[in-house]
């Protein structure tokens, strides 16, 4: 979504500022723009990629030391330079950018409108630049928050006024912002990967706290009015792991390094000699974990098959009763939040909309709500009463890829921490430890197929649909691998329980319209070939999933792949990659912007 970065210091901002939104691209866009204040002060605005704002400010703009950049996510008003950011005020004195949703837009500009002011965009961001300079007598923090105090909705905005040069007033609600403090510069964004080459030290701005930057300094204030004391962090930020490498796309690098995102998911977490996990983020819960009986995981997108995963697993290991929600629709429900419920947010990037509201909405009704994200530090992380980090590494492809490996990874330890206490045998727990533990080398024999998947993917790409069929915990990832053709190869894709096949799917099946099944020989193997045989029969392709040792499918399918053998549970963090890799590939042959898909955002967060 939208992408703020600010900078004030001692160095030509634009470059900075350039650079900055580039990092932020991966979050989704539609347009960008920039300010920086130098005399005279500089305004560009583009539409479409970075790299148009960028070769006009190499062009044209000052080396003025402060300035303020976004990436716009059209919400109000089409994409147009008109409505990029940053907006000004009447008197072109104030510039202003903005992440979130004004709600109560309409009625201030009413207002605004009735007083004299005179916009210039249709979007609701413009309102707040006209507000702060009807609340502005000379003090710029100040006129920031009395201007916040009247809106309703969500915010991360930067402002800057020309009275100040090098200042720059953010502030933030239920939108990121986090203050990079150095030496002699400081910077503000809405995301650490636009920060990360400056500085390590970090200040995460909480909801309805309004900061002031100058540089190498910064203050805090609340909205109402309270000071608030707040030392920088280290950021735990590897800088090269945000370079693609030898690798052409983002996509491509994040699934070859899910060998490593799952062994830097389970170091130092397993107990052997227990066969137990240890996950240190949630020991100040344990008790009231270990007591509970019902579990409710909420999450979207990828994530919340990855929760789809977790039911299954929990499950298996524990004797919770589980539910999975998408968290868009967890606050239409009337659930039951007994004492002894945990809530169970999962989230990639810790700030999708969606799922802070649904943890929002469990920890007011008296929930344990615990996370499971990749980004330290991000909302979601901070708000949840425990949880564990993914460990992932930065995840820039919009589609995500190695943390849902990382978020299987850990929902089977968490499952494997709390079945133990109950009624799963040691036998049980070692079985599934043995199994994660082999799932490194198991993936980098998989990514050794990568050039037959390719293949694959040249004979199925032009297909206009495809089905992907799956059981039990092949189910899931039916479903994700539906949606990575979806998002990266824009190919109409469904993922369906292979059982429901009969009830509607079978009814598009022709020889155009292939079908992945996910043929495991696990318990559910003889019925999934039940349905391979329904596909045949209605002459489809099909394209199947299987185990090494499988050599009874090679005359019922189209094609295979195979994957090598492992513990039913465990299954998915294989069966996953290939699927991965089929979009990956379809994508990039069909001339698709794999890292960026059309109107897609990696960090999604409005609701
Ligand atoms: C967006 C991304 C998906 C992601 C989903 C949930 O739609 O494009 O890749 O799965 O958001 O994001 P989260 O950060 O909460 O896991």
């Amino acid at each position: 979504m939208c992408g703020i970065v600010a900078y004030t210091g001692d160095q030509p901002a634009k470059g900075i500022l350039i650079e900055g939104l580039k990092r932020l691209e991966y979050r989704g866009y539609d347009s960008s723009g920039i300010f920086i204040l130098d005399s005279p002060p500089y305004l560009a605005r583009s539409v479409g990629k970075v790299a148009e704002l960028e070769r006009r400010v190499w062009n044209s703009a000052p080396d003025g030391v402060a300035g303020i950049a976004h990436t716009r996510w059209a919400t109000h008003g089409k994409p147009s330079e008109a409505n990029a950011h940053p907006h000004t005020d009447c008197g072109s004195k104030l510039f202003l950018v903005h992440n979130g949703i004004i709600e109560n837009y309409q009625l201030l500009k009413k207002h605004l409108v009735e007083t004299g002011h005179q916009f210039k965009s249709e979007t609701d961001t413009e309102v707040l630049a006209h507000l702060v300079e009807a609340c502005y007598q000379g003090n710029l923090q100040v006129a920031v928050q009395k201007a916040l105090l009247q809106v309703q909705g969500t915010f991360g905005i930067a402002v800057m006024h020309l009275d100040h040069p090098h200042t720059i007033v953010v502030a933030r609600r239920g939108s990121p912002i986090i203050l990079g403090i150095g030496e002699k510069a400081s910077l503000a964004a809405s995301d650490v990967s636009a920060l990360a080459q400056h500085t390590d030290q970090v200040v995460y701005l909480e909801d309805n706290e309004v900061a002031c930057l100058e540089p190498g300094k910064f203050s805090i204030i609340t909205l109402d009015n309270r000071s608030v004391s707040r030392g920088t962090t280290s950021l735990d930020w590897d800088i090269e792991s945000m370079d693609r490498g030898s690798f052409p796309h983002y996509m491509l690098k994040e699934i070859f390094e899910q060998p490593e995102a799952v062994e830097n998911a389970l170091r130092g977490r397993v107990n052997h000699s227990e066969a137990v996990a240890k996950l240190g983020g949630l020991e100040s819960v344990q008790e009231r974990l270990l007591q509970a009986r019902h579990l409710i995981i909420v999450s979207c997108g990828t994530s919340f098959y990855a929760g789809l995963f977790g039911r299954y697993i929990f499950e298996t290991l524990t004797d919770m009763t589980v539910e999975t929600e998408l968290a868009s629709e967890f606050r239409y429900r009337k659930l039951n939040l007994r004492q002894g419920t945990v809530v169970l947010a999962i989230s990639q990037s810790g700030e999708t909309a969606d799922t802070l509201a649904a943890l929002r909405e469990a920890k007011r009704k008296g929930a344990l709500v615990l996370g499971l994200v990749n980004v330290v530090g991000s909302t979601i992380a901070r708000e949840t009463h425990a949880g564990v980090y993914s460990h992932a590494g930065i995840e820039i492809g919009v589609a995500s890829t190695k943390s849902f490996t990382s978020q299987l990874t850990i929902l089977t330890l968490m499952a494997l921490l709390i079945g133990r206490s109950r009624d799963l045998s040691y036998e049980e727990g070692h079985e599934i430890i043995r199994a994660l533990e082999k799932v490194p080398d198991q993936i980098r024999e998989i990514l050794k197929q990568a050039n037959h998947v390719r293949e694959l993917a040249e004979k199925y790409c032009h297909a206009d649909h495809f089905l992907f069929i799956g059981r039990k915990y092949q189910y899931p990832i039916a479903l994700e691998g539906a949606l990575k053709l979806k998002e990266i190869a824009y190919i109409h894709a469904e993922g369906y329980a292979a059982g429901e096949m009969k009830h509607g799917p079978i009814a598009l099946i022709d020889p155009k319209f292939p079908t992945l099944a996910l043929a495991l020989e696990d318990g559910s193997y003889e019925r999934v070939v039940s349905n391979i045989q329904e596909i045949r029969a209605r002459e489809g392709q099909i394209l199947a999933v299987t185990t090494e040792r499988n050599t009874k499918l090679g005359n019922l399918v189209d094609d295979l792949i195979y994957i090598p053998e492992t513990h039913e549970a465990v299954a998915p963090l294989l069966t996953v990659v290939p699927l991965q890799l089929l979009a990956y590939y379809c994508g990039v042959l069909l001339g698709r912007d794999v890292d960026k898909p059309r109107n897609l955002a990696k960090s999604v967060t409005v609701e």
